[in-house]
């Protein structure tokens, strides 16, 4: 099949090389002229397991090209994907504007029965919306249809490729010439080779579409926050939230994943996703306090182990609190496996370390570059995790990579000033550190 992407972010540039993978011509297009001669050169402009590979053979096979020009990427597509940001506003809402423009860059280019399927996540009415927009600028005949994106930062082209389900909103009516059978047959032809072993292709309407990914979202964030809340009452009350959140995994109603306690959830969805599901819950004049309480907690989560850092060197506040401390950090992006630094935990507690005098060190296996661009020029950052640790009178751990859950503690002792172990995403072993002689810190563990 032709198809062509809009938007070579963590999402666009994913179905792209997937997409091309399977034998489609495949053409990406996005505004950043940069990022698309990069590209072109076969560079990824984030860190992302696997996507190098894929870009690289498809490059080479000639199946996958880039433009800056979207009109460009469209000319001749059955199938065009959006995949732009949606940032939020200052008011929470999510900004749609970048998704409208792409439909519309596109929409002078249509010729012949086209898809425009939108993957950005975007509130309940957009899709609608759009098709209007496009309905107002060619007379070809086309179709508009909502079709959210699940994969995660991290692991996103084993989720593309193996997704636990494909949602599809279609209509009703959902373009014109173009009826909502036609439709749905183009995009099951998409799917097709990712949906081989069991049929997870999911149609219903676009509005429940949209809404489905907002719910997801919601519905994760509540379970982290959930408990978090849970690992704060195990600390009051003396019980091991870790041994908590077993028991309650496994119960086959409640299962084990996005049940881990820590310093809060990050990056470029959940946060402002849930911010913008309020909105428009207000819009039609509804109050979602699950939702409400999800963020407030998630909130709660870096200010209080910030608190816990200043409480243990008997700081309760002020601006030179943590003076001649030199506190390490271990972890920057979001979550393991992504240089993505958008709302990361990381940064609210860094930024409350400075504000208190301390010095900071850090290190990331993936984000140093993205921390480049937008951290405080007084953090420190090392490639070398030991030497962000060295002299440091803590270390406190953010994201749990991989290669810091199972660190040479007997190092650490050997070259930290202070032996302080903050342990933000409970990966150590509170006895075997005690042993080695740390104080240690940790979420809903006595
Ligand atoms: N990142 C994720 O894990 C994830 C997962 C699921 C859904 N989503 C949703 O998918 C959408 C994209 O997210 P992302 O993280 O890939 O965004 P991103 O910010 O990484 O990338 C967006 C890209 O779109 C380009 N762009 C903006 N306007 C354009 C236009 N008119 N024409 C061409 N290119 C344009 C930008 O230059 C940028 O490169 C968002 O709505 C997001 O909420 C993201």
């Amino acid at each position: 099949m032709q198809i062509a992407v809009i938007g070579t972010g963590y999402v666009g540039l994913v179905v792209g090389c997937a997409l091309a993978d399977f034998g489609n011509e495949v053409t990406c297009a996005d505004l950043d002229a940069e990022r698309i001669a990069g590209l072109r050169a076969g560079q990824i402009p984030f860190f992302e397991p696997g996507l190098g590979s894929l870009l690289h053979d498809n490059l080479r096979a000639g199946r996958l090209r880039f433009t800056a020009d979207p009109a460009q990427a469209a000319a001749g597509a059955e199938v065009i994907f959006i995949a732009v940001g949606t940032p939020g506003r200052a008011d929470g809402s999510a900004d749609t504007s970048q998704v409208l423009a792409a439909a519309q860059s596109v929409a002078p280019v249509l010729s012949g029965p086209t898809v425009l399927a939108i993957k950005s996540t975007v509130p309940v009415g957009t899709t609608e919306r759009v098709r209007e927009a496009v309905a107002a600028i060619t007379n070809q005949p086309f179709a508009v249809v909502a079709n959210p994106e699940f994969l995660k930062e991290g692991n996103a082209v084993e989720d593309f490729l193996r997704p636990m389900r494909v949602i599809v909103g279609v209509g009703p009516g959902a373009g014109r010439g173009m009826d909502d059978e036609r439709v749905r047959n183009l995009m099951r032809r998409v799917y097709a080779p990712m949906l081989r072993t069991s049929d997870r292709l999911l149609f219903m309407d676009a509005r429940s579409a949209e809404l489905t990914k907002y719910a997801c979202n919601a519905y994760l964030a509540t379970r982290v926050s959930f408990i978090n809340d849970v690992a704060a009452l195990c600390e009051r009350m003396g019980a091991d939230v870790e041994q908590v959140r077993r028991g309650m995994g496994m119960d086959v109603r409640i299962g084990p994943h996005f049940l881990f306690p820590g310093i809060g959830f990050g990056g470029s969805c959940l946060p402002k996703d849930l911010r913008a599901l309020q909105v428009t819950a207000r819009q039609f004049g509804l109050e979602l306090p699950i939702v409400a309480a999800a963020a407030a907690v998630n909130a709660r989560q870096p200010r209080s182990f910030l608190a816990r850092i200043l409480g243990h060197f008997g700081a309760n506040g002020g601006p030179s609190a943590l003076r001649g401390r030199r506190i390490a950090v271990w972890g920057l992006a979001f979550k393991p496996e992504t240089d993505d630094l958008r709302e990361a935990p990381s940064l609210s507690i860094i930024q409350g370390l400075l504000d208190h005098g301390a010095q900071v060190a850090a290190s990331d296996p993936a984000a140093l570059p993205a921390a480049r661009r937008c951290l405080d020029t007084r953090v420190e950052l090392h490639a070398d995790a030991y030497e962000a640790a060295q002299r440091a009178d803590a270390l406190v751990l953010c994201t749990e990579w991989r290669q810091y859950r199972q660190p040479d503690f007997l190092r650490l002792r050997r070259i930290m000033a202070g032996h302080v172990l903050f342990d933000g995403r409970n990966q150590w072993d509170p006895a075997q550190v005690r042993e080695l002689g740390f104080c240690y810190y940790g979420i809903g563990r006595p």
